[in-house]
């Protein structure tokens, strides 16, 4: 008989990481998530009953209580604040969310024991395919928590994987990203201002990113990794925005009224993405743009059509 693997998951009500979730449950995971006093469960919506969640209440002790109760094999690090551009107000919670919440969660693991962490980065600490030139303090923020995950491999043996992600896409995406804009565009017939779109994009999907993830725990549980790995989920096949917009309008079947280069380019627009990383061992994506932005419409229509019976 295989031993009941146990998963803990952070960010777990957003986007990759319910889907995360969804994963685990189905592949057998026992299952914890640690959410915050506000969070919305929306995104675990029919799994509520298979996972065991855990309201963290912002303290170092609190977390430790949780981290040492669920005694995960893993713990799935996603929980992030994600800011393309900042202002003044936004240091505390970029601060709050992507560095004291995680440094607060290496703290709790090396405490009690726990050594296999799965932390997420982004391609955005690479601007201009540097090793480090971050697009926007998001992705400073990303690369300190690194910094600091350096120091708990080395003084507490954790072993870790960083998994520095693309763009994701995929159903049922809350977040306000390029596809829900553009549908949104598509099905109102409005105009769509945009830069001039000459920006290469790279988008995995959704199914892609958590075999990622899957792959890094195969890594951590069977002690293939040398103490702090880092991997880039990406497509390798970078699209320009102006024929990613064609494309999706293709295979919707709905025209999109783009006005191009209505709008500036934003300050470090990324307009090649990294693509010097290394992907996971026997990783490689296997959802074809095209075939994953037909995945994703036929299941919006689905739920349109369930909606309206
Ligand atoms: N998706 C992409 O295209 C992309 C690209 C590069 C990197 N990433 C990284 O991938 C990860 C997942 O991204 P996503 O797009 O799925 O994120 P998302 O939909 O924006 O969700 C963010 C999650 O983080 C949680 N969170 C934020 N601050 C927290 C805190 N202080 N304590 C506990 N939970 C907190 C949120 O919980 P609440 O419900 O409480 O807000 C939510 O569950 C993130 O680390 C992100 O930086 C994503």
């Amino acid at each position: 008989m295989t031993e009941q693997r146990i998963a803990l998951v952070t960010g777990g009500t957003g986007f990759v990481g319910a889907n995360l979730l969804r994963r685990l449950v189905s592949d057998g995971w026992d299952v914890h998530v640690i959410v915050r006093p506000g969070s919305d469960l929306g995104m675990l919506s029919g799994i509520e009953h298979s996972i065991r969640v855990h309201v963290h209440d912002g303290s170092t002790e609190q977390l430790t209580a949780i981290v040492k109760f669920a005694s995960p094999q893993i713990v799935f690090h996603l929980a992030s604040l994600f800011l393309a551009q900042h202002t003044p107000q936004d240091i505390a919670p970029l601060i709050n969310s992507n560095l004291l919440f995680s440094t607060q969660l290496v703290e709790a693991m090396s405490v009690t024991g726990v050594r296999h962490l799965i932390n997420t980065g982004t391609s955005w600490q690479h601007y201009e395919n540097k090793d480090y030139s971050p697009v926007c303090l998001y992705a400073a923020t990303k690369q300190a928590f690194e910094a600091v995950l350096t120091y708990y491999v080395d003084a507490a043996q954790l072993a870790a994987v960083t998994l520095q992600l693309f763009d994701t896409y995929g159903p049922n995406d809350p977040r306000a990203k390029l596809f829900t804009l553009l549908r949104k565009t598509a099905c109102s017939g409005e105009p769509l201002l945009m830069s001039p779109g000459e920006q290469l994009i790279d988008l995995v999907y959704i199914d892609d990113v958590l075999d990622a993830y899957l792959l890094a725990a195969d890594r951590l549980l069977q002690s293939q990794v040398n103490r702090h790995e880092i991997y880039a989920v990406t497509s390798g096949e970078p699209i320009k925005l102006c024929d990613l917009v064609e494309m999706y309008s293709r295979i919707i079947g709905l025209p999109l009224a783009v006005e191009w280069g209505a709008r500036a380019y934003r300050l470090r627009e990324v307009m090649l993405p990294w693509n010097q990383g290394q992907v996971v061992p026997g990783w490689k994506p296997k959802v074809a743009l095209a075939a994953g932005i037909a995945l994703m419409e036929h299941n919006i229509r689905l739920s349109e059509q369930t909606a309206k019976r």
